[in-house]
């Protein structure tokens, strides 16, 4: 069989959770287009929508809420031996190993008890915003604030992270932008996690698996990476120069090219449009014309090889308006995207079967051993 590098196109598995349309520009989640789930819903119903199937109705919805808000705390232990991780570490990887930890308090490995399944989503929801924000406060040697219950999921996490309530807007921009990043068929972070739900493995590990993977340049980290360019191109007439520069020497353009679309990634679309909301409530972040050129001044460069921007282009600019310093944009986006890898978690048991793929061997042939002193040294050869 031919070797299909990034398994390009190649599928891996059934999945009845999120659908694209790369040509078109299109995603639904369980059938829903994502343009109305993103003014219609808000994270939690959507999360609920994505790993049981189907939109919570009143009652579900409530109790749904109620508990991630009754687990949102998480134990003074996580707390202390997030203390002992450096300052100067990256936020993805703290989130990384206290997303592992929660494997060591509830560790019955039972899932294939509902109740289980069902507790284990609800904490990993609720706790991994509240990791998020104490690591924020730790590395600067503050103590982690403590969830607070009169406040609903994302204006939580903002109170938890910056310290101080948020403005309304605000907060339904910041669940607005959860909504977007829930899920995205097999992306790379969700393929890590459901390869690492397939050897029935515990739910923190395999959310640790995509926390993880989701955090290289290639993937998530790429959101941090998009403003260090914009500021690296400093002024919108100086985008085509970067770009030429960038092409000719081999270059990726941060926040450019999908493997799923050949249009612009309608996230991307809707991420603009949010961060033009708070930037007439909030000021215009400056970046934002130069985020324009760049996007204009790339159409006529890539746009022939279907490379636009993607997800992660506008969602910085959104998140510094909200006050979330850059290097956590990707746990933001962990927070998010840990409702897709649920979903998937749990489709994977469905119909399990661990993955094991093949590979084609390109080393050299048989060979016998050879004594220490018998060997040749690199200049003898
Ligand atoms: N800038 C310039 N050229 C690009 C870009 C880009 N951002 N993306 C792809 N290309 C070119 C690439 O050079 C290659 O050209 P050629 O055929 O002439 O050699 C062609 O397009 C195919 O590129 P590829 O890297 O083989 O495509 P891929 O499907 O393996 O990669 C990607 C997809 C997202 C990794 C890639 O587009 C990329 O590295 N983008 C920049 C990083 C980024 O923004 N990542 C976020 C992805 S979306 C959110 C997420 O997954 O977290």
């Amino acid at each position: 069989m031919a070797l299909r590098p990034g398994l390009e196109g190649v599928p891996v598995t059934q999945s009845a959770i999120c659908d694209i349309d790369g040509l078109k520009g299109t995603l639904t989640y369980r059938g829903f287009p994502i343009d109305e789930l993103s003014v219609h819903s808000s994270f939690l119903e959507t999360a609920y929508l994505l790993i049981w199937g189907d939109l919570p109705n009143p009652q579900q919805l409530r109790d749904f809420e109620a508990e991630v808000q009754m687990h949102r705390r998480v134990s003074f232990r996580v707390r202390d031996m997030m203390k002992c991780f450096p300052a100067t570490g990256h936020p993805m990887d703290a989130l990384q190993s206290s997303a592992a930890s929660l494997g060591l308090f509830y560790s019955r490995r039972a899932i294939d008890n509902p109740q289980y399944v069902y507790d284990a989503v609800v904490r990993l929801i609720a706790k991994i915003p509240t990791m998020v924000a104490a690591f924020q406060l730790i590395r600067k040697g503050q103590d982690p604030i403590q969830p607070r219950d009169d406040l609903a999921y994302s204006a939580n996490f903002l109170y938890m992270l910056t310290e101080r309530e948020q403005d309304p807007l605000a907060a339904r921009i910041f669940d607005r932008c959860l909504i977007l990043h829930a899920e995205h068929s097999l992306n790379a972070s969700t393929f890590s996690a459901r390869v690492t739900a397939s050897t029935l493995t515990d739910p923190y590990a395999v959310v640790a698996s995509a926390v993880g993977t989701l955090a290289g340049p290639l993937h998530g980290g790429a959101n941090e990476d998009v403003l260090a360019m914009l500021e690296e191109i400093g002024t919108p007439t100086q985008a085509g120069t970067y770009l030429d520069n960038a092409i000719s020497n081999k270059r990726k353009i941060m926040g450019f090219g999908h493997r799923e679309y050949r249009v612009k990634d309608p996230r991307a679309t809707i991420l603009q449009g949010l961060a033009e909301e708070l930037f007439a409530r909030f000021g215009k972040d400056e970046m934002y014309d130069v985020a324009q050129a760049v996007e204009k001044e790339a159409a006529l460069r890539l746009g022939s090889k279907g490379i636009y921007p993607n997800v992660d282009f506008y969602s910085g600019l959104v998140y510094r308006k909200l006050g979330i310093p850059r290097d956590l944009f990707t746990p933001v986006f962990a927070i998010s995207r840990v409702a897709g890898w649920l979903a998937h978690w749990r489709e994977q048991l469905g119909a399990n079967r661990i993955f094991r793929p093949s590979q084609i061997y390109t080393g050299v042939n048989l060979r016998s051993w050879v004594p220490a002193e018998e060997r040749k040294t690199a200049s003898e050869t």
